[in-house]
């Protein structure tokens, strides 16, 4: 069979790109709560005076980022009603940036043109932070408020968290010239309980918490996309409640829901159909689902990705489940493969609980009677493990461990 021509031609899709996550709704649904704190929080702010320092929690898809977004938008617009202000936003998405190093490198070429961007190594810490503040001295705008999206990418490193917030106070950049807010932005609760006791001090002025959606908001929200998104008619009556039961069920993400209204036009679409249905729901929720873990599956940390390397290899010889001391010593030969920091054995026990605590493994304990102790036997938990190696094989960093296998350890 020859190639089909390619037509403009759609009958499912007006404008699929209202499905996506870059498309801004007009107004948000059911976060009336949210937006009234958010704007309390940054009202110092139009009054010309110090911006308080702000906190967002919540699972992915739950409207942070969007939320964000206008909240930023209608604040430089209000402030054009105030000659004495000037409002610079810094928003940068911290996820892949898995230290404050690399988020201060960020936030230094934030301000800087293509041509003068500094490297991602090789600077000491301290000349990072003197850049930044050289580049806040040097602006003209009354304030300056950084917003660090999916900042829970960095983990326990928090120290960018402790000096952005302070730079005032510590007189690296004087008050009186320009006023510096930080907007954290977490998809994790963990990562709020295990931030450092001065970071917590000086970051959660305020917090705001952004829960989970259930089936009803989820339905108002694809509702409204939906109108501009799909072709008149189109839709079924059950698809848009059935997405809506679906993701209220197991995320309460909006990102999740729209997926889910895309897929199914999309599966339609490829048959060309003329119609939506249930079943396209129904078929496109285990893709979906794959997607999403795979997605998550890339965006651990290094470290992680070594562990998860560690326990394939395991897996390939039949020796899951297993110890976290075995997956250590195979984390530490590939971990020396990539030419990358060996980590202790602790810090590996933490990445396992981590990934348990992602679903991506099960642990079972094992107790050895009153004189042998416990000790934990780790295994793939509900992901295919071809999956994993699949994902690990992107990743660009692990290239020298796909080479050749590792046999003796
Ligand atoms: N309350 C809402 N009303 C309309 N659309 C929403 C709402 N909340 C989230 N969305 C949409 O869902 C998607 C995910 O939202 P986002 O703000 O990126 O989530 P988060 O940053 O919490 O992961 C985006 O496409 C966004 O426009
Ligand atoms: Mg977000």
């Amino acid at each position: 069979m020859g190639l089909e021509p390619f037509t403009a031609e759609d009958p499912i899709f007006l404008d699929e790109d209202v499905l996506r996550d870059s498309h801004k709704p007009e107004d948000l649904i059911a976060r009336d709560r949210e937006l009234e704190e958010y704007q309390a929080a940054l009202k110092p702010v139009i009054k010309g005076a110090r911006p308080r320092n702000i906190f967002l929690y919540g699972q992915t898809g739950v409207g942070k980022t969007v939320a964000t977004e206008m909240v930023m938008d209608r604040l430089r617009k209000d402030q054009e009603n105030y000659d004495n202000l000037d409002i610079h936003v810094v928003h940068v998405v911290c996820k892949n940036l898995n230290s404050s190093y690399q988020v201060a490198v960020k936030l230094v070429n934030e301000f800087r043109d293509t041509n003068n961007k500094i490297p991602t190594t090789g600077y000491p810490p301290d000349t990072i932070y003197e850049f930044l503040w050289k580049h806040l001295r040097e602006i003209d705008s009354t304030h300056v408020l950084f917003v660090l999206d999916e900042v829970d990418a960095i983990g326990n490193d928090d120290d960018i968290l402790y000096e952005l917030p302070r730079c005032n106070d510590n007189g690296n950049i004087p008050v009186e010239e320009t006023k510096v807010g930080v907007i954290g932005i977490s998809n994790k609760f963990t990562f709020r309980d295990n931030l450092s006791a001065r970071v917590k001090d000086s970051l959660c002025d305020e917090e705001i918490h952004f829960p989970p959606y259930d089936a009803n908001q989820l339905r108002n929200i694809l509702y409204q996309r939906a109108e501009n998104a799909f072709v008149d008619g189109v839709l079924e009556d059950d698809v848009v409640p059935l997405a809506a039961a679906f993701a209220g069920q197991e995320s309460g993400s909006a990102r999740q829901a729209l997926k889910l209204l895309f897929k199914a036009g999309d599966i339609a679409r490829s048959r060309d159909l003329k119609e939506v249905k249930e079943e396209h729901i129904r078929e496109a929720e285990p893709k979906v689902k794959e997607s999403q873990v795979r997605n998550e599956l890339e965006s651990v940390p290094t470290q992680s990705h070594l562990t998860l390397y560690a326990l394939l290899t395991l897996e390939k010889q039949d020796s899951l489940p297993a110890k976290s001391s075995d997956i250590y010593d195979v984390y530490e030969i590939a971990a020396n493969r990539i030419d990358t920091d060996v980590k202790t054995d602790r810090t590996i026990r933490d990445r396992l609980s981590q990934l348990k605590l992602k679903g991506f493994l099960d642990v079972e304990e094992h107790n050895e009677g009153p004189k042998g102790g416990s000790y934990y036997l780790y295994e793939f938990g509900d992901i295919r493990p071809n999956m994993v190696a699949e994902v690990l094989r992107d990743v660009d960093r692990l290239d020298d461990l796909f080479q050749t296998e590792i046999t003796n350890y």
